[in-house]
């Protein structure tokens, strides 16, 4: 029986990137679905879920996709809605590989430094890849200090962190010379997960730093987030640290998407959430 994939796109057109990586990790078919909105979301689930037995559900599943990640939030709730007792289908969201790559950054960071009681600072914190990072990190038990233009948003970011994830981060204003720096006092990790293109942490400020044990940076367009390290850093040791760039991260992250993909056809009812993704992430 042929694994399918329900592609599910908030955007105009559903992500080839997410169908590629899809086919590439063993789907079959992918059945691509772009514009989608919430009210669309019921008939197309149960379009998905009424035509095979629940005995062959496993091999359909679903896919939330796209470039907005709060309105693939929605849909993935959405979805989850629309199952019912048996009838149910294993299903993922990682809209702008939100997911995947905090997972990913993450668990490099993890292989390098001991995070319990670390203190992690997360510059350009408050978007969706930044947020889930700093949930994974605190769970992994460190002290998470999450930054953003505005003192403000960084707490806004802090309530969402507690009621989604039930975890507390202590929120900062940093980003200028002077703010990193001081926000950087103290910390072990450092994470920038900030707007594409946007440098936060200069090399004068990370190199000399007494105490900052490994660095990592999700931003692949120059000048990248960190000044100093390179793109394609995989635990590179710089200034007596281990760096991470985006494209070192991205490896991890693609493997990670095409074993979550791989993962939803094994059983029908599973949704692959952000701790599992992290899983995946720590296995890779
Ligand atoms: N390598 C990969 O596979 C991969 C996959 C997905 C994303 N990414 C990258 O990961 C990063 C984070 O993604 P995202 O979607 O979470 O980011 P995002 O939402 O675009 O930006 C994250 C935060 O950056 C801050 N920001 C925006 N413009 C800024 C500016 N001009 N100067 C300083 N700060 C600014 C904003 O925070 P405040 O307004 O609160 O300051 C925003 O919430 C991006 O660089 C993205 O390209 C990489």
């Amino acid at each position: 029986m042929k694994n399918l994939l329900l592609q599910l796109d908030p955007d105009e057109h559903p992500s080839a990137f997410d169908r590629i990586v899809a086919y590439d990790a063993g789907a079959d078919e992918v059945l691509s679905y772009g514009g989608v909105t919430v009210t669309d979301v019921p008939p197309l689930v149960h379009g998905a879920i009424f035509t095979r037995g629940p005995a062959d559900l496993r091999h359909t599943a679903v896919w939330v996709g796209g470039t907005d990640v709060g309105a693939a939030e929605a849909l993935f709730a959405a979805v989850q809605k629309a199952f019912f007792g048996p009838f149910r289908v294993s299903a993922m969201m990682d809209a702008n590989g939100c997911n995947t790559t905090a997972a990913a950054a993450v668990a490099h960071l993890a292989g390098v430094v001991t995070l319990s009681g670390a203190r992690a600072v997360i510059l350009g914190g408050t978007g969706p890849v930044g947020v889930r990072a700093a949930a994974l990190l605190a769970r992994e038990g460190a002290d998470v200090v999450l930054c953003s233009r505005s003192l403000e948003r960084a707490r806004a970011a802090g309530e969402r962190l507690k009621a989604t994830f039930g975890i507390d981060v202590t929120p900062c204003q940093a980003w200028d010379e002077a703010g990193v720096t001081r926000a950087l006092e103290g910390a072990d990790v450092c994470l920038t997960a900030g707007a594409a293109g946007v440098t936060f942490v200069p090399r004068t400020v990370w190199a000399k730093h007494p105490r900052l044990k490994a660095l990592a940076d999700v931003n692949a367009v120059p000048p990248l987030g960190i000044e100093g390290i390179e793109a394609g850093d995989k635990g590179t040791e710089r200034e007596g640290k281990r760096v991470f760039g985006a494209l070192g991260i991205g490896g991890l992250k693609m493997k990670v998407h095409r074993a979550c993909v791989a993962r939803l056809f094994e059983r029908n009812d599973t949704v692959i959430d952000l701790e599992s993704i992290y899983g995946a992430a720590r296995a890779g």
